[in-house]
């Protein structure tokens, strides 16, 4: 609690957005002072339980570095003021490898940037609060990123066009790749055959071909890879895994997530810095692997836009909601088959791909419907319907409500039927039923759990990375996992643009209209 709170020295803030039957959890606010409680408007609830964890703060303390503890702590009881119950618990993350201790040098991990645009000084800034890693070196094709990358890591590391210069030191134990998608497959390749394990972004591939050649590449030499869809290392997401695993859900048949904005910034039109030239960019080798054209700086900046770079929303986004959910449900195979439908309404600039897309998904145990509306800010929720409850995540936060399964006699049909009917069934129905305590059957109240305020995934991510680097033991989201997860993506885009079902082939490796 202690460590959570000295985040932002006075109090932790977090708004609770409503949620179906969760609706009564509105702006809520833990503060730190002699009366902690959690408090619903002006009133405080469940004080005691805070109290008893500050109590606790010693004995929390000292299990801060076990990584077998429960990762999260109850800051509030179910049992508060009448008509207002709610459980609310602020989840702790795990320390990170060698957090408050000194790193022998022998331990430190060099790495690399190669690609330092917006992601990559995202990664490198992350990276400084990630113990025991160094950045040694940084590359890009446009020059002023070079300095972007040193002002996000904080010194003047060497910087080079040029990605096989940074394959060819030998101070680099691994790289973290954050270019362009069509220029994944390559760097990847060339990384692994140099011996280097792989930090790739999400999506790990820009088409099916592609990513099996990173997983034979990968495999072929002996490497650690890990994709950058950070929500896998959130402790939000390991909550929602450890409920859905333990059946508290039910059999869940449905999930749907969404991911929708309403921004230029949110449908990429990003600006264009004023340096922007074939003098600064390396225009030729952004090319590569896609087809030749003269330079054009927002496809350069807009990349995101095209086909030739990457997979629109599917890729960016999609992607992002799937290799969630597989983590939460252990799911690691690509989907059966896609059914996409979508337009493009508004963000009419000479992009390729839709602003809107709805894409249905097979997956063996439960259907999956994703959607990105880039023409409304509805945020990026994910709902898994069991037959048990429903588990939402928004942003940090993840609410449990459980559904009310109590066996009751059915009384709409017998609407319909004569009194005397009805009256012998509901008699017949109580002598098979004998009613239990009424507390046995009453559905619990709606659980909430949400990440401390200033708490990053991405440095998570990033650790989880350097950790297996390490241990050579495999990164949940490694090849595999990655390569799966981006075989959805094409499968939407694939169903969308052909207008057909889509079907993976998994013995072909190909997906079929
Ligand atoms: N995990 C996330 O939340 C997240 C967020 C944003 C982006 N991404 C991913 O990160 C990657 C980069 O996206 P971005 O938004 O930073 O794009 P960006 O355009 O801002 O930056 C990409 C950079 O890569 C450089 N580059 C291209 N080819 C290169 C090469 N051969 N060698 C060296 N540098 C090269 C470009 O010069 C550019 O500066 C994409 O795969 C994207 O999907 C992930």
């Amino acid at each position: 609690m202690r460590e959570c709170l000295k985040s932002n020295d006075e109090r932790i803030r977090f708004l609770f957005i409503p949620l179906g039957m969760t609706n009564k959890i509105f702006g809520c606010e833990i503060t730190k002072s002699a009366e902690l409680g959690v408090s619903f408007g002006s009133s405080t609830l469940c004080p005691g339980a805070c109290h008893a964890e500050i109590r606790n703060n010693q004995e929390k303390e000292r299990s801060m570095h076990s990584l077998t503890r429960r990762n999260f702590m109850r800051i509030g009881a179910g049992s508060v003021a009448a008509g207002a119950a709610a459980k609310i618990t602020l989840l702790e993350p795990a320390a990170l490898w060698g957090q408050g201790q000194a790193v022998a040098p022998s331990d430190r991990i060099h790495f690399a940037s190669i690609g330092t645009g917006t992601r990559g000084c995202e990664l490198l800034a992350a990276s400084l609060a990630v113990p025991g890693v160094e950045c040694v070196a940084v590359c890009d094709l446009y020059d002023s990123r070079h300095e972007a990358a040193q002002e996000a890591v904080q010194k003047q590391v060497p910087a080079t066009r040029n990605y096989k210069e940074i394959l060819d030191r030998k101070d680099v134990d691994a790289v973290i790749v954050a270019v362009p998608d069509h220029q994944h497959r390559r760097i990847v390749v060339d990384a692994c055959a140099a011996g280097k394990d792989v930090y790739i972004e999400k999506p790990m591939s820009h088409t099916v071909e592609d990513g099996f050649a990173m997983v034979d590449a990968v495999r072929k030499g002996n490497r650690i890879l890990q994709v950058g869809s950070q929500r896998v290392s959130s402790i939000v997401y390991e909550k929602a895994r450890e409920l859905y695993s333990s059946g508290a859900l039910g059999d869940v048949f449905f999930i749907e997530g969404s991911s929708d904005r309403n921004s230029p910034s949110g449908a990429w039109v990003y600006p264009i810095p004023a340096d922007a030239s074939e003098q600064t960019i390396d225009w030729d080798e952004f090319l590569v692997g896609a087809p030749k054209r003269p330079f054009d700086a927002a496809r350069f900046f807009r990349w995101r836009c095209f086909f030739d770079y990457g997979e629109g929303l599917a890729g960016d986004l999609f992607v992002h909601l799937l290799s969630g959910i597989y983590f939460i449900t252990g799911t690691n195979e690509a989907p059966k088959r896609a059914q996409s439908s979508g337009g493009l309404f508004r963000w009419k600039d000479g992009r390729d791909f839709p602003d809107v897309i709805e894409t249905l998904y097979d997956y063996p145990k439960f259907r999956v419907l994703l959607r990105c509306n880039l023409n409304n800010a509805g945020g990026e929720p994910i709902r898994f319907h069991g037959t048990k409850g429903t588990m939402e995540i928004i942003g940090q936060t993840l609410t449990f409500t459980p559904q009310d399964t109590s066996p009751k006699p059915e009384t709409y049909s017998t609407k319909g039927w004569p009194e005397r009917l009805r009256k012998e069934y509901l008699a017949q129905w109580a002598a098979e039923h004998p009613q239990p305590a009424p507390l046995d059957f009453q559905a619990e109240e709606a659980e909430t759990f949400t990440a401390p305020q200033g708490y990053s995934d991405v440095s998570a991510h990033e650790a989880n990375f350097f950790t297996a680097v390490r241990t050579r033991k495999p990164t949940i989201e490694n090849e595999e996992f990655g390569n799966h997860a981006a075989i959805g993506c094409h499968l939407a885009n694939y169903a969308y643009f052909k207008n057909t079902i889509a079907t993976w082939d998994a013995a072909a490796k190909t997906i079929r209209g």
